[in-house]
């Protein structure tokens, strides 16, 4: 009997959510909050022990298709809320990859496991990059679409009209306060929400585009380890993001409690409910005004591993 044991961690997008659907640059950061799971051949799909329904798990249906298997037993535990944005569901699908993949004797590379998590992310959302996927494949920092030099440079991912470059990134030691809302907002609904905005509005358009340019700048920043440019940009790019309608009161509540002790503060992820990210070296306090206004504060440490998958034969 073999058993796979893998896990994957969550991340937060520093810049450039929602417009990096478009082909836009992005920068996200894995963070030391994981998802784990074992997994062994079944005849039937079981998640922790109950048998479970594949059609209301179509990422993993994806994914084992893919991988020519119908059924698994699945023993999982997440340290990453759900509907957070922090990157639960690209996590589960990099670590059910992995899983699969390894039980299959396939092989189990960061760039394979990436691309096939994103597709299975695509599979269920119908829409969306493959940001949150590669962010929790190869971990520590990545960017999407911006330029830099050939040797970082992790993997292409093409879809439709898009494709994105993503390269591994440096970042600098900084740190970051999340602020989860206790709202969980599905990513779909969200990004098709956008996109119609933008299909019918020059305005989003324009806005989607200057996402693109300050998370470019956000990169110059980030190189020259300007954490007041940096800041200033994070919160420029949350009030881009309410303009584009996926910020929310509660969001918003949380950013201003935070600026006061701030570089700057933004939604991270989808939006509509989730968290924000907080660039401060004034962690304690930021947790403070965050769960003064009912938010859940925990300070994230970056510069973690991305994907980790090992077999066990009994
Ligand atoms: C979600 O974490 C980030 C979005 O940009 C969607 C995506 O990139 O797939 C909103």
């Amino acid at each position: 009997m073999i058993e796979i044991s893998a896990s994957a961690p969550g991340k937060f997008v520093i810049l450039g959510e929602h417009a990096v659907v478009y082909g836009k640059p992005a920068i996200a950061l894995a963070i030391d909050r994981r998802f784990h799971m074992t997994v062994k051949g079944d005849d039937e799909f079981r998640i922790n022990g109950e048998v479970a329904d594949l059609r209301t798990n179509p990422h993993m249906k994806y994914i084992l298709g893919r991988n020519g298997m119908t059924s698994v037993s699945v023993q999982m535990d997440s340290r990453i809320p759900t509907g957070s944005g922090l990157g639960s569901s690209a996590a589960l699908s990099v670590a059910f990859s992995a899983a699969v993949r390894a039980l299959g004797d396939r092989s189990v590379s960061e760039r394979e496991v990436a691309e096939e998590a994103f597709e299975a992310e695509y599979f269920s959302q119908g829409r969306g990059s493959p940001m949150d996927t590669s962010a929790s494949a190869h971990g520590h920092g990545i960017a999407l679409n911006v330029s830099g030099s050939e040797s970082d440079r992790l993997w292409d991912i093409s879809k439709n009209e898009h494709t994105w470059h993503v390269s591994k990134i440096e970042i600098p030691a900084m740190t970051f306060v999340v602020g989860y809302t206790g709202i969980r907002a599905a990513t779909g609904p969200l990004v098709e929400k956008v996109r119609k905005y933008k299909d019918s509005n020059r305005f989003a358009f324009d806005i989607i585009n200057e996402i693109g340019q300050i998370t470019l700048e956000g990169m110059d920043a980030l190189r020259a380890d300007d954490v007041v440019k940096l800041g200033e940009l994070m919160t420029k790019d949350h009030k881009l993001l309410s303009i584009l309608g996926v910020s929310s009161n509660e969001l918003n509540k949380l950013v201003n409690a935070s600026l006061p002790y701030a570089y700057g503060a933004k939604l991270t992820g989808a939006g509509g409910g989730g968290s924000i990210v907080v660039l401060t070296d004034q962690p304690d306090k930021v947790c403070d005004a965050i769960a003064s206004r009912g938010g859940m504060p925990f300070v994230v440490k970056t510069g973690v591993d991305g994907m980790k998958v090992s077999v066990k034969r009994e």
